[in-house]
């Protein structure tokens, strides 16, 4: 990845840690598995949080055509970044929360990927991001403590309760 785009990642999580949620963008074996069931022949595509572009990139070389592609992203320096990078998609700058407020696919959707950090999101907000119906949707979890850990630690003060 260009030194430029990560520059640009690190600065956004340094303004905004729970909006970005992750400590570095994604790696290649990550984005070539987050869209292992897309091909050429999906048809249009979601993305949301795309960030730096890292799983758009896998999707243009499993053959999606880039025009093809709508990528969701609410920081303005991603959105400039992808609409520099990917001059033939359709990059919209909104919260993907918003969604299902605007009419914004003509032609049914043939697959979702998602980066976004859900983990930091209220439950509303979970909720409230409803993509249309597509044939495959792939979306990845980051925390920073793993979900087990902590319902280990909820069983072991249960036990204790109840000592
Ligand atoms: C963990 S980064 C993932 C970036 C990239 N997909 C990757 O894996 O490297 C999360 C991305 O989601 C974006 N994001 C966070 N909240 C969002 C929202 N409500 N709507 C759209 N994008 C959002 C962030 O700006 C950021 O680009």
């Amino acid at each position: 990845m260009a030194a430029q785009n990560l520059l640009l990642f690190f600065r956004a999580l340094a303004c905004n840690p729970r909006s970005v949620g992750a400590i570095a963008p994604s790696g290649a074996n990550l984005a070539s598995l987050i869209t292992s069931e897309i091909t050429a022949a999906s048809g249009p595509v979601l993305e949301l949080g795309p960030g730096t572009g890292v799983f758009t990139e896998a999707l243009l070389e499993r053959g999606v055509r880039e025009s093809a592609l709508t990528l969701i992203e609410y920081g303005s320096d991603f959105m400039r970044l992808l609409q520099a990078r990917f001059p033939r998609a359709r990059v919209l700058w909104m919260d993907a929360a918003w969604m299902a407020s605007h009419d914004l696919f003509e032609h049914p959707l043939g697959a979702v990927v998602s980066g976004l950090p859900l983990l930091n999101f209220a439950p509303k907000k979970v909720a409230a991001i409803s993509p249309p119906p597509s044939a495959s949707c792939a979306t990845v979890a980051r925390s920073i403590s793993s979900p087990m850990a902590c319902s280990a630690r909820c069983r072991r003060r249960n036990s204790t309760n109840s000592d």
